[in-house]
This record gives structure tokens, sequence and C-alpha cells, in this order.
């Protein structure tokens, strides 16, 4: 049998120079790789923490045989999988950190000494707060990079409908899980902010606006003045000033320039606004106006590159079929020589690259737009631009049924004001808003959790139906007892003082529900990293409302009132580790943390 000393570290202590598997830094790979002949990369990525599960868990770490073993595994059978776990544990022995070492169905498992494990795990999630797990092992080999993100982009008079919320949130959920992982990021909005529709309403506030209302609430006042305009325009004599109107926006007269711009600006002053409300900034307000020149220079590139054809109706196509038979095709230009919603996308993708010099360019938009950033990055890749590669149209699955009480969802801030007065009532029947600083504040922040952590739930690519009744239940799998969580622990903290808690006596955390909090904490980091990788927020999702889980039943379990001075110090330093966590996985998710309710 090989020696496994030296392979962990001694006592908790860092031993400089080498790596350990992930920020817990219990394991001392570049030992273990020797000892077991397996490449230390490997290593990284085949050790991880166990869930926890309602079973107990046998162990806090396994090393997976498949995926250590990567380029074989597949045709590996199972009682070899057994049998090679067995071989590699034998050649491990236990020592002052590990404590346990055993084989299982295709795993090495490996208990770390209990008293150690508190002590490490509280003592780096305390050290390092809002970093935690970001500090890992599991990103050392992760380049950062310069990310794009282009989210919510509604229309300017439109509907804001709940594709271009769930792009807010999904959007801003990336952008933070970037952030935090040290890329640098570009939140860019691109507002629907050009076409013919705004011949239409301009013309319409010429017949219908009001300047006063212009400003103080132009969304709705855009969007009333466009339903009117729109049944006005049945007459022929309507559709020939929207044409003239919009003609003079594209020749950019003056006048009918200034009071397009006075529609875009008092809209964006107005979607900052709301947006602040969900906690969501953009660095850049962009839009389609931008890119009305910049199409022309792309048609003709398309021509001189031989890619732009004429039909016999005079429209411009580009051809995206394999074998050149037209069996795939976009249309790229009108036959009166105007660009079209993908050309604009074509000149901004452009653009946008040679401004920012980004590595990633990230669109969040519905899936039904599928079909259209397929054919703008395959046109791009015609086009000669390799970046394309580095493209991602991130795409989510359709929500039916939000309504609020007065109707169908227009506007963002109806959405808002929903979901805070449903929570404020909510809280009125529960007979704790009486101690409430700003109930209205704690209500929105506590309703927009729920919006958030229904919506993430599952896989963005899927379509649920919505429910207010499903989301603002207070147990269960919501945003609504994450929230709730984080309070109770958040008060916890103040009612027995929240100073940084050093010396514990880690002994006094030894019951099983201690050490399914402290086990769980193990995991934060291999949780952010499936995120990372496929920008899916569920990871997360679930991770928090298991932890929100085990949390409460060490809540009730492990009272901190009324227990020993060294007892209670100890479950205290445990329930701030655990909200600390809870909070910034929150964080992440574009929740703010609540801390009554
Ligand atoms: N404004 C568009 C809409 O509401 C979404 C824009 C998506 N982004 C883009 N680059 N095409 O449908």
């Amino acid at each position: 049998m090989r020696e496994f000393s030296g392979i962990l570290r001694g006592g908790g202590e860092a031993i400089h120079g080498v790596l350990p598997c992930s920020f817990q830094g219990f394991f001392n790979i570049s030992c273990l790789s020797k000892v077991l002949d397996l490449p230390p990369e490997n290593l990284i990525k085949s050790i991880s923490a166990v869930p926890v599960s309602k079973k107990r868990r046998v162990a806090d770490f396994q090393l997976s045989i498949a995926s250590v073993t990567e380029d074989n595994s597949s045709d590996c059978l199972a009682p070899d999988l057994h049998l090679q776990a067995q071989k590699l544990a034998e050649r491990l022995k236990c020592d002052a950190v590990v404590s346990e070492i055993s084989a299982g169905p295709g795993t090495v498992n490996f208990t770390i000494n209990r008293e150690l494990l508190a002590k490490t795990v509280l003592r780096q999630v305390l050290k390092d707060g809002s970093e935690y797990g970001v500090k890992s092992e599991l990103f050392s080999t992760v380049p950062k990079q310069k990310a794009l993100i282009e989210f919510s982009s509604p229309n300017i008079a439109k509907k804001f409908h709940i594709g271009h919320l769930r792009s807010t949130i999904v959007g801003n959920f990336i952008a933070n899980l970037k952030v935090a992982l040290g890329h640098e990021v570009i939140r860019m909005n691109y507002l629907g902010d050009w076409g013919m529709q705004f011949g239409l309403l301009g013309v319409g506030f010429q017949l219908f606006g009001n300047k006063e209302k212009l400003k103080t609430s132009p969304l709705q006042h855009l969007f009333e003045v466009y339903v009117q305009v729109n049944k006005a325009a049945e007459d022929e004599n309507t559709k020939k000033l929207a044409k003239d109107f919009f003609r003079k926006l594209e020749e950019h007269d003056e006048q009918t320039l200034s009071l397009w711009k006075q529609f875009r600006d008092f809209s964006i002053d107005e979607y900052i606004r709301i947006y602040k409300r969900l906690g969501v900034h953009f660095d850049e307000y962009s839009g389609e106006s931008f890119y009305q020149e910049k199409s022309k220079e792309v048609l003709n590139m398309l021509e001189n590159k031989g890619l732009l054809q004429k039909t016999i109706k005079g429209t411009g196509i580009v051809d995206l079929s394999e074998k050149k038979d037209l069996s795939s095709f976009s249309t790229v230009m009108r036959s009166d020589g105007t660009s079209l919603y993908i050309t604009r996308d074509l000149a901004a993708a452009i653009d946008r690259m040679n401004k920012h010099n980004c590595d990633t360019m990230i669109y969040v938009v519905s899936k039904s737009q599928s079909n259209h950033f397929q054919h703008l990055f395959q046109i791009l890749k015609l086009m000669g631009y390799d970046w394309v590669e580095r493209c991602q149209h991130v795409s989510f699955g359709l929500v039916q049924g939000m309504k609020t009480r007065r109707g169908e969802v227009i506007f963002l801030e109806d959405v808002l004001n929903e979901v805070r007065s449903r929570m404020l009532q909510n809280m009125a029947s529960t007979k704790t808003t009486k101690e409430i600083e700003d109930p209205m504040e704690t209500a929105e922040k506590v309703g927009l959790a729920a919006l958030i952590i229904q919506d993430f739930q599952g896989l963005l690519s899927s379509d649920y139906q919505f429910s207010w009744d499903r989301a603002l239940q207070s147990r269960g799998d919501t945003g609504v007892f994450l929230q709730y969580t984080h309070a109770r622990l958040h008060s916890l903290e103040q009612m027995h003082g929240n100073e940084q808690l050093t010396d514990i006596n880690v002994a006094c955390l030894q019951e099983p529900d201690a050490i399914s909090v402290l086990q769980h904490l193990l995991r934060y980091d291999e949780v952010l990293y499936r995120s990372s990788q496929d920008l899916q927020p569920k990871h997360i999702v679930s991770y928090l409302l298991t932890l929100s889980h085990l949390a409460a039943v060490a809540h009730k379990t492990l009272p901190v009132k009324g227990s020993a001075p060294e007892l209670a110090q100890a479950r205290l330093c445990l329930f701030q580790a655990a909200r600390s966590v809870l909070a910034n996985g929150m964080k992440l998710l574009g929740i703010t943390p609540v801390t009554q309710m």
C-alpha cells in the first residue's frame, strides 16, 4: 500500500504551492495525482462534494472513476469501475485530514475529519465573504473574458411582454454571474427604436399626442397613441402621412428627428427608473436606429463579397443553403432598398465587435427568434467574421398566463406593481407587517424573488405556466421561502450579536443537522461552476433551496437561545455562514435579500 500521508493538508493549514481540489483545500492534488497515477487536471474535475439529500450521506467528497479515466469510461463496465475504485482506495491511507476512505460503485469516498470540516468551511466562508466559491480552483483554468451581454431590448411604444421580462432577469443573472467570476461585462439594451411603426407613431402623436403626458408617463402615453393611430391607420390618408413621416426620419429631417428623439429619450428615462426597481442597470442603451446608416454598408459588403442576390421582386437575399440552391435563405433588403431587422442586427454585431473587441457576445432573446439568430450567425460566418463562433444566442421558452388583476400585462411596471400588492396582502394576512419598517419595499423585494425563482427553477428553454399563487407561496420551493430564511437567519444574528466569530469550538458542531449544512456549503463552488458553464440559473436555485431547507431544519434542532455560550457561539457561526452563502447566491440571481419580513 502506498502512503497517503502528505497527500492531504495537515491540520487544515495551507501548504503553499500545491493545488487544492477546490477552494476547500482539503486535497493536495499534485501528491494525489502521483499516488494514483492520474493527471491532476482530471482529478480537479473528478473530485466533488457529495450532494446532500434527504438520506444522510456517507462521505463528504467523492472521486468519480468514470470521469477521472475519461477516455475509456464509456466502455468500462460497472463492475470494472467498482473494482477500479477499490484498487485506488487501497492505495490511499487515512490521516489527520481524511478520517475515512471507502470504495463505492464507481467512486472513492472521502470523509473529512469532522472538526476540520467545520473549521475549514466556516473559516473560508466568513473570510471570503461575497467571494466565497469564486476563488475555487475549479475556475483557475477558465480564462478571464470580456463579454457583451445584450438583454431586455423592448420596443418603444409597444408592449413590454413577458418575453422581455424573462430576457431582463436572465440577462441580468448572466451578467451578475460573469462579473462575480471576474469577467468584464458590458450590459447592453438594444431597443426597438426604428422601423415603419415610428412613422405611424409620429403621425399619431401629431393627432393625439400630449407633450405633458409624454414627459410624465412616456411609455404609457406612447403606447396609447400607437394603439389609437393604428385604428385610424385604416384610412389611406393616415397611411400616407405615416410613410412620409418615416421617410423624413430616414432622411434625417431635423424636426422629425427631434420628435423621435424625444420619444426615445423620455422612454429610456422611464425605463431606467423601472429597471432600478428590479435592480437592473445597463451600461449602454443601443438600438436599431443606430444601425440604419450602417445597414447600407452591410448591404454593400454583402454585394462586394458576392453574397447578395436580387429576387425578381427586387428584394435582396443571402443564400444560406449548403448546395447553394436557395433551399434556405435570408431576406436582408426590401425592394425599395431599405434595411430589415436582420440587416440592422448584422450591422450592430459588426459594430459591437469593432468597438468593444469582446471575447464573447451573448444575446438573451426568446426562442421564438432562434431562426433569426441562426441566420444572423450564418451570414456573419459567410462574411468571414470568425468571431461569430464566440457569439451565442441564449434562448428561453414561452411563459403562459401572466395576467394582472387589471388584465393583460402591457408595461413592466404593471408586473412590479402587481407582485408588490399581492405580496403586501399576503404579508398583512400573516400579521407580521406591523413591525416592518418599509413594508412596500420589503413586499417588492420578496415578490420579485418569487417571480425570479419561479422563472429560474426549470431549464430556461422550457415553457411554463405562470401562477401568482404558486410563486408567492411562503412554503415549499419558492423565492418567498428563500427570503424568509434569509430574514430569519439575519434576525438571529441581530438578536445574538454578529461580531466576527473567530475562535469557536468546532466540537460543538457535530450533530447531523449541522454537518449537513457544512457539507452543503462545500458544494457551492461546483454549483457556480455548472451555472457558469451552461448559463442555466437552475443549479444555483436548487442549491439555495436545499441550503434554506437544511438551515431551517438546523435552526429548529440546534437552538442558539438558551444554549451554553460556547455552543451558542458555534451555532451562530454556522448560521452566519449559511446566511452569507444564501445572500451571495440570491444576489447573483438578481434578488435583493431582505432582513425582515
Ligand atoms: N426588440 C426585439 C423584440 O422585442 C428584441 C431584440 C433582440 N435583440 C436583437 N439583437 N435582435 O422582439
